[in-house]
């Protein structure tokens, strides 16, 4: 079967540079499908509805389910993850004992305005899949300052980053790999 890989941006933002880096993914890589899904019509989490989910919330949930491994890709807000991406992390692990994350090889990568570049985002991120009991791709890390040239004006990645990228696609492809 081919390896799909369902790719969740942190980002809601239309020029995203998240997005972006996301969007150059499938260059990386053949014979893999990537899927971006869609977290910005999810409503605010309630346990309240655990029992009767909205249509966006099934979505996702499938969509998780169907892939054979998953790629955060997200900006830092204020030293965390966006709440946006919490928000969907949050909707796919319940209603408790039916999560969708539970054992699907993530690996995670960032963008930011800051010197760190996420750094500090990505490490709440994986604490928080630590707990979901999703196996995270620990090295090689990618950290990413946003600086004028990043992308192209065709929306690829500078040579720089690509190589960069590269390695860490390979990487992660035989992380999948061996999860399955
Ligand atoms: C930020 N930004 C930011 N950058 C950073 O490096 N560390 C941080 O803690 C924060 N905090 C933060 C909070 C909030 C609410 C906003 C809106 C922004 C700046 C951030 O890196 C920048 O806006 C990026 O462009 C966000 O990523 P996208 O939307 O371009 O993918």
């Amino acid at each position: 079967a081919q390896t799909r890989i369902a790719v969740i941006v942190g980002s809601l933002r239309k020029d995203s540079f998240n997005r972006k880096l996301a969007d150059a993914l499938p260059g990386l890589a053949s014979g893999v499908e990537f899927t971006q899904l869609r977290i910005d019509d999810l409503p605010p989490y309630n346990q309240d509805d655990d029992a009767t989910p909205a249509e966006s919330v099934k979505r996702l949930k499938g969509e998780i389910a169907a892939a054979s491994g998953l790629i955060f890709v997200t900006p830092e807000y204020n030293r965390s993850m966006p709440g946006v991406l919490k928000n969907a992390i949050d909707h796919a692990s319940r209603p408790y004992g039916q999560s969708a994350w539970k054992g699907k090889p993530a690996g995670v990568l960032g963008v930011s305005i800051g010197a760190a570049g996420t750094a500090m985002a990505q490490q709440h991120l994986r604490n928080v899949l630590a707990y979901l009991d999703v196996p995270t791709l620990g090295q090689p890390e990618i950290f990413i300052q946003h600086k004028e040239g990043l992308f192209t004006g065709d929306g690829k990645l500078a040579e720089s980053t690509t190589r960069l990228m590269q390695g860490w696609m390979d990487a992660y492809l035989a992380f999948v790999k061996r999860h399955a």
